[in-house]
Formats: structure tokens, C-alpha cells, sequence
């Protein structure tokens, strides 16, 4: 009696025994089958956390691309609110820009243009059109003709630095539509100068030192030729009394490019509220990319990898005389204060 009554508790301790070890496998099995799944995901995104936190760190492997080379003729990028009304039959038309990025060059246009239009209610022309400048004469239908396609409910951009050293361009501007948006970039005049000196190398590699175009005479400490287009730029209150000749001060937009390689976010935040747009781009979508030297982009429309500006963005500069900048910060001192004053922003330029 004693021995069936082991035998049976025997047997039904192994039958149990290998009802679970049948649950544990299928329960494996499952777990596998769904990490494998989401692998491919993980391989090409970051990963996103609920609060979209991305986990993944992209200190050095980045692709960097031009982002000179916008398509703006397609929709395929469309945010998924506007796919859907375009499906539900609305038409994507060309309309003039209601906001344009007049300058200043080398302040950093390309970026806040890339930011900005990261936003789903944001369309951009992808490169410089040059229309209140080189292509005036081509009229205005040319000029929307180059416009992105949009939905109703978003805005247009266009960028080109030059507009805001072009003496016709205010007038122009305020003739296609006054109540237009500007948005000007500036940066400090003496690494400006420098940054516009550095691309003119790259085009012209045989070009003068900087320290012997900078001053009338070519000597360190005489006077600053102001007649050379990389220091006549930085007189940023010069140009502006221009503008403030056809727009209310209030139509413009003042975009510290010190800050916009800082914390790009705050800078972004407030051109989202000039802009009069939901506050859709922050600190989420940007990282540090430390081999560059200079904030990138997490995944955007179009983008489905991490990004960088491309290489004509963030050059190394060369190693220009100490005493040379020293005495063109003199030199920018009272502009730079006037131009503080006008603006009513201390850009802490030194
Ligand atoms: P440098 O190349 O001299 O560093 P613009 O687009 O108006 O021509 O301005 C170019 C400048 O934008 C660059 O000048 C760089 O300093 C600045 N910049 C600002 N944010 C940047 C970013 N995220 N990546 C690269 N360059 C950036």
C-alpha cells in the first residue's frame, strides 16, 4: 500500500515537473520571438524611452550629411497630421513665405533653418533662393515658383543671409507682403568676420593672411578696413536701421548664434513663439555630437538616423594673432552697443 502510494506521488511530482518545464519553454520561446522582432528597430533608432528619452549616446558614430540638399518639391516627409488631411483631399499649394531667415551669413542661418523646420507645421525652401537680391527681376511667381509645397495651417521659410545686407531688400520684402516675419541670426563680428574668412579660404585657397586684409595698410594696430566685406558685415546697426525704415520692430526676431550652438532648445522656443506655433521642437530632439563640436539632430522628418549639419558647418578656423582680434573687438565695441541698444539684447559680446 505503502509503496503504490509513493509510486503515485512519485508520478504525479514528474508529470507536474514537466508541465512546467512545457510552460517555461513556451514562455522563452515567446520572450525571444518578440525581442527578435525588435531588433531592426533598435538597430537604425535610438532608443525612446515613455518620456522620449533617448538611451543611446551618439558621441562619435553620426552620419553627417549635407543638409544643403533639401527636396522641396516632394511631400513624402509630411508630418502624419498632414498626410492625412492630404489624403482626405486637401491641396498642397506654393504660397510666398510667411517668415524669412534674412541673416546675418555665417551666423548660423543654416542651423536655426534646419531646426526650425524639423516642425510639422514648418515647410522650408531647401536652398537659398536669392529672390530680394540676384533674382528680383525674375518677379514674384518665379520667387513662389521655388517655394516648398503646403498645406493650409503651415508656414512657409525661406533663408538667404544676404537679404539682410541688401539695401533693396527691406522694400522689396515689405512689397510682397508687410506683414511678414524676419528672423536674424547674429553672432559675435569679430568670429563672424573670421568664420566668413574661413570659408573664402576654402574657395580661394591662395587668399592673404586675415591679419593682412584686416587693416588699411596691412599693419596690426592701424586702421580697420572696413571697405573688406568679413568686417563691413559685422556692423550689424547699420544694416538693421535699413530694415526698421519698413518693418515694426516687433515683426523681427533676434537669434543669438552663440546660444543656438549652446541650447539650441531656448533658442528654438523663442522663435516658436515669435512664430506663433506650438512649441513642438525642444531639447528632445537635439544632442551634443562631441567630435564635432556642435549640436546635431536626433531622427526628423526625413531623417531617419541621427544628423549633423554637413562639413561647411562648424570649420575649424585658422589660428589668427591674438592682438589682431583684440583690436577688432576695440574696433566693434561702440557698433556692437549701439546695435545692443537698438535691439534692446545684450549679446555679451567682448
Ligand atoms: P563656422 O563654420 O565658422 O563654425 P551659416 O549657416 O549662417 O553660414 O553659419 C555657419 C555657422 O553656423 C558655423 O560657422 C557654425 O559656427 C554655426 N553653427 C551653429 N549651429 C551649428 C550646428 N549645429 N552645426 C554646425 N554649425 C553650427
Amino acid at each position: 500500500m505503502d509503496v503504490s502510494m509513493s509510486r503515485k506521488i512519485i508520478f504525479t511530482f514528474i508529470i507536474l515537473a514537466a508541465i512546467s518545464f512545457y510552460i517555461t519553454l513556451l514562455f522563452n520561446w515567446c520572450l525571444i520571438s518578440n525581442v527578435s522582432k525588435s531588433l531592426p528597430i533598435w538597430q537604425n533608432n535610438p532608443i525612446i524611452h515613455n518620456d522620449d528619452t533617448p538611451l543611446m549616446q551618439y558621441s562619435t558614430s553620426v552620419r553627417v550629411v549635407s543638409l544643403l540638399e533639401g527636396n522641396d518639391t516632394d511631400l513624402n516627409d509630411i508630418s502624419p497630421k498632414y498626410r492625412l488631411l492630404r489624403e482626405q483631399g486637401l491641396k498642397a499649394e506654393r504660397q510666398y513665405p510667411n517668415a524669412l531667415i534674412i541673416g546675418v551669413k555665417k551666423g548660423g542661418t543654416r542651423a536655426l533653418l534646419e531646426f526650425i523646420r524639423i516642425h510639422p507645421d514648418v515647410r522650408a525652401a531647401g536652398s537659398e533662393v536669392h529672390f530680394f537680391d540676384k533674382n528680383y527681376h525674375r518677379g514674384l511667381q518665379w520667387y513662389r515658383s521655388h517655394m516648398p509645397l503646403t498645406l493650409e495651417g503651415q508656414l512657409t521659410i525661406e533663408k538667404t543671409p544676404s537679404y539682410f545686407i541688401t539695401k533693396e531688400a527691406p522694400w522689396r520684402v515689405q512689397m510682397m507682403n508687410p506683414s511678414t516675419k524676419l528672423l536674424v541670426v547674429v553672432r559675435d563680428p569679430v568670429t563672424r568676420a573670421v568664420s566668413d574668412y574661413t570659408q573664402a579660404t576654402s574657395k580661394k585657397p591662395d587668399l592673404k593672411r586675415f591679419e593682412d586684409l584686416v587693416f588699411i595698410n596691412g599693419t596690426v594696430g592701424s586702421i580697420v578696413d572696413t571697405s573688406w566685406g568679413p568686417i563691413k558685415l559685422g556692423l550689424y546697426y547699420k544694416y538693421l536701421s535699413r530694415w526698421l525704415k519698413f518693418f515694426p520692430f516687433s515683426q523681427l526676431l533676434f537669434i543669438s548664434g552663440e546660444r543656438l550652438i549652446l541650447d539650441p532648445a531656448v533658442e528654438l522656443k523663442r522663435v516658436q513663439d515669435f512664430l506663433g506655433l506650438k512649441r513642438v521642437v525642444t531639447e528632445k530632439h537635439f544632442y551634443f555630437n562631441a567630435t564635432k563640436g556642435f549640436p546635431c539632430l536626433f531622427k526628423s522628418e526625413g531623417h531617419s538616423a541621427p544628423h549633423c549639419l554637413g562639413k561647411t558647418k562648424g570649420r575649424n578656423h585658422p589660428f589668427i594673432d591674438p592682438r589682431v582680434l583684440q583690436r577688432l573687438r576695440d574696433f566693434y565695441r561702440p557698433f556692437n552697443l549701439r546695435f545692443y541698444q537698438m535691439t534692446g539684447i545684450n549679446f555679451g559680446w567682448v
